[in-house]
């Protein structure tokens, strides 16, 4: 233990990679004082070695160990129950110890936690409650929290999920966190450590289901051998109380099954999917249940054979009922629709297809809701289907996945915006129907219900690609158990056990998170105009055009002088009238409509005064600057924090927080001149497509370097950047200086596309100060696109370099694969000036 003190009060700290998530048990700085006030053994109450009691018995010796140095040994049973800590089910904990008359009743997966002083007393409803309640003493430990606590908690739903995307061949649809855990080449992974370890994780946070599976499903899962596989993984979830599940393809009888058809009231096929069921429960006999999408993007499903969503629905309900499983069936069911007809609309389309089956699903059916009628949008109203289904079980789906916001490479903080949704009172018949009580089954009085989120975890050390993503699986969790819960409080327990005790990292982080959500909102789409990436795409840069004169529906109808989707019964799609009165009529209402969702509403001029008194375009520049400049300042405060952290978690949030700080730089601009080229409405403030500052590559003299149109043409500054004139040419790019001698922070903004690793030298006066190589890829696992675009601008800065006035700056670009060196401009910025 002495080391272990003298690391802590020398104030080092050790190198980490991420691998630990929330559960480091690093050293507390208080060990000395709390050495002798803890619980010298552990009292298991059941002995069995792969029982979650006994499970969460191994992991206080480890956490003990880790926070306090204080070895403490497992024994079972009948022990001496004072300066013990006893795990184990309220039930066992009577047979043992005569009573438990302290206890509340608790719910499914509960438990009731006690600590008096080295007496702690940890009973759950169940095995996985009594590990649950293990994984929150440890927490108030390891957060320095000692005071003395007696209370029980119990899940406000019993599904608390998460769904993988993850493909057979070991990719991950929309993954940012290298490679599946599960599968590879096709089969499920030999070696189950890792999803071993990542059960553990999510037992902290109290869930209890794993999809592992991608929702667009390959039906060679099915094949006897994978479900030998998924075998071997549910055996290593079991231990920490997490169920496995997987997603089917609707149309495997045929695929694999050698039936013709796939219809779901076919005796063939219903007997073929009770012996498939048979078998898979055969080998995880405590299998969560399916997820199902179907006719939905392309997907099969029931309607291809004129049956019901529902029909489709209840025929792998019926095949797991005998097994106590559960069907997840996706709402996300839409077609391609027409623009052109004013009326036509994707929000509309959860609500037209499941309303009508209210009533018509088994009961060990969930209807799965986006939280949102799109798709993970930075923001959304509620969807309407939760308040449409009176008599069907619901689940909210979220996505830890940052799709649309940012992959992973941008910091936001999801709680905030999961819970404008969580929160929302759709006031069904006029009584107060939060969506948390919906999901929980209580409003309607459902049997089950809950949540499940789109998780990307991967090979990475960090699991999510990034450090702070974490946060948002974290969060999840501890929102899945309890929607009530503060998104601040929650996400300061998560530095405190992340990072650090000290108050100036809680206080700098969380400042950063709390805004990093409206950040996000401001420059990649407000107003609830959606995220204006590239929804043909990659889902990652901007892109405003994308959004239209296509068939999928997440159109803004942004014309020269208008913009919105009128979604009004009185004019427009007639989305508002899908809500509970109360609702509609304030969405209907522009005046009541709230500002940031006026676009998702109503089709406006650019010239229509919101209720801040801003006309919307001029609201469009302010916030596409303001966000971006937000995202400048993470990258200040992150390094305020350079000694408190770990160089190696520190280094990589900081090369992370200076990407976003470019990028978000690049998604302003590229905003912003679309819209001013649109609506050709200047910005008051003059910012837009005023950039004295900068350098364009273009107008440099070049060797070896020719200028190319960028397209979409708002993504490259002035739409033009400049590429070598082959794939082995090496370019220069020059430029005589004519700015105040001084010292200026030199940004270069460039493009590093996926399928090359070009290198970049910069010189002034022949001397280099700057050089970097064009492998997003690597550093930041993700180079999401193969053409100068928004998802492949990057910029880069040098800080505080001399220049004076004649100074000669010059860039020299080595092309490698398709990569041609590109380069847009170059910006001399004055400290403390953005652009
Ligand atoms: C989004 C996402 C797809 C995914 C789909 C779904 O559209 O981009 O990759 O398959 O949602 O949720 O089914």
């Amino acid at each position: 233990m002495r080391s272990l003190l003298l690391l802590v009060s020398l104030g080092l700290v050790a190198a980490e990679d991420g691998s630990s998530g929330w559960l480091r048990y690093s050293p507390s700085p208080q060990a000395n004082r709390y050495y002798h006030t803890l619980p010298s053994q552990v009292i298991t109450l059941n002995n069995t070695e792969v029982s979650p009691v006994y499970v969460a018995c191994l992991e206080l010796q480890k956490g003990l160990q880790g926070i306090f140095g204080k070895r403490v040994n497992v024994t079972h049973e009948n022990g001496n129950a004072s300066a013990s800590v006893i795990v184990g089910t309220v039930d066992k904990y009577i047979k043992v110890y005569g009573n438990a008359d302290e206890v509340p009743k608790l719910k499914e997966d509960g438990f009731w936690l006690s600590t008096e002083h080295d007496t702690v007393r940890i009973l759950g409803q169940n095995e996985r409650g009594a590990l649950y309640g293990t994984f929150e003493y440890l927490s108030m430990l390891a957060q320095g929290n000692f005071s003395q606590v007696t209370y029980a908690t119990n899940p406000n739903a019993p599904i608390r999920w998460v769904n993988h995307w993850d493909n057979m061949d070991g990719s991950i649809e929309r993954g940012y966190g290298d490679r599946s855990i599960f599968f590879e080449n096709g089969e499920v992974v030999d070696n189950p450590d890792r999803a071993s370890k990542y059960a553990r994780l999510l037992a902290s946070i109290r869930i209890n289901g794993v999809i592992v599976n991608n929702v667009n499903a390959n039906a060679s899962l099915l094949s006897s051998r994978n479900i030998e596989g998924l075998g071997r993984i549910a055996d290593a979830f079991r231990p920490y109380g997490v169920q496995l599940g997987i997603s089917l393809n609707f149309a495997s009888p045929k695929l694999v099954g050698g039936l013709s058809t796939f219809d779901p009231l076919d005796a063939s096929v219903i007997a073929w999917w009770t012996k498939i069921t048979d078998e898979i429960y055969q080998h995880i006999p405590d299998m969560a249940g399916y997820l199902i999408k179907a006719n939905s993007e392309g997907q099969p499903g029931p309607l291809t054979y004129n049956r019901t969503l529902a029909q489709g629905a209840n025929l792998f309900a019926k095949a797991l009922r005998p097994h106590g499983g559960i069907v997840m069936f996706r709402a996300f069911v839409y077609n391609q629709l027409n623009e052109s007809d004013w009326k036509a609309d994707r929000a509309n389309a959860a609500v037209e297809f499941f309303k009508d089956l209210d009533g018509q699903f088994d009961d060990n059916v969930v209807v799965q809701i986006k939280y949102g009628p799109i798709d993970f949008q930075v923001r959304e109203p509620t969807s309407p289907l939760f308040g449409n289904l009176y008599k069907t079980s619901t689940a909210i789906e979220l996505q830890v996945t940052q799709e649309y916001l940012g992959q992973q490479c941008h910091l936001v903080y999801l709680p905030p915006l999961w819970k404008t949704v969580l929160d929302f009172d759709l006031r069904v018949d006029n009584k107060s129907s939060l969506v948390s009580d919906i999901i929980s089954g209580e409003r309607f009085r459902r049997p089950l219900g809950g949540s499940a989120a789109v998780v990307n975890v991967g090979t990475s050390t960090t699991w999510l690609g990034s450090h702070l993503a974490m946060s948002n699986l974290y969060a999840y969790g501890r929102l899945a158990w309890n929607p009530a819960d503060d998104p601040q409080s929650m996400l300061q327990d998560w530095i405190r056990l992340t990072f650090s005790l000290d108050e100036n990292v809680i206080n700098t982080i969380t400042k950063m998170f709390m805004q990093s959500w409206p950040a996000y909102e401001n420059y990649s789409g407000n107003l609830g105009i959606q995220t204006l990436t590239d929804i043909l795409y990659t889902h990652f840069g901007p892109n405003p055009a994308s959004q239209d004169n296509n068939g999928w529906g997440q159109w803004t109808r942004a014309d020269h002088m208008t913009i919105g989707m009128d979604r009004t019964v009185s004019n427009g799609t007639g989305f508002s009238g899908q809500y509970p009165p109360e609702i509609a009529q304030r969405y209907e209402n522009i005046d009541t409509t709230p500002d940031d969702l006026l676009l998702w509403f109503h089709h406006v001029n650019y010239t229509h005064r919101l209720q801040s008194g801003k006309t919307v375009i001029q609201h469009f520049y302010d916030a596409h600057y303001n966000g971006a400049e937000t995202a400048q300042a993470f990258v200040t405060m992150w390094e305020s924090l350079k000694d408190k952290i770990d160089s190696e978690r520190y280094n990589e949030v900081l090369f992370r927080q200076t990407y976003q700080a470019g990028h978000s730089i690049v998604w302003r601009d590229a905003v912003s001149n679309y819209y001013w080229n649109l609506s050709g409405i200047p910005d008051e403030a003059n910012r837009v497509g005023h950039h004295p500052w900068r350098i364009e590559a273009e107008s440099m003299t070049l060797n070896g370097y020719e200028a190319y149109l960028v397209h979409p043409f708002e993504t490259a500054s002035n739409y033009t950047a400049i590429i070598t004139t082959s794939n082995t040419t090496v370019g220069t790019a020059t430029v005589k200086l004519e700015y105040p001698s001084g010292i200026y922070d030199v940004a270069v903004n460039y493009y590093d596309l996926m399928g090359g690793k070009a290198h970049w030298q910069v010189y002034l006066n022949n001397s280099t100060f700057g050089q970097w190589v064009g492998d997003n890829e690597d550093t930041l696992g993700h180079a999401p696109s193969a053409y100068l675009d928004g998802h492949s601008a990057t910029r880069r800065t040098f800080r505080n370099v001399t220049i004076e006035n004649g100074d000669v700056l010059q860039i020299v670009g080595t092309p490698n694969g398709i990569e041609p060196a590109p380069l847009d401009y170059v910006a001399l910025l004055p400290p403390g000036l953005i652009d």
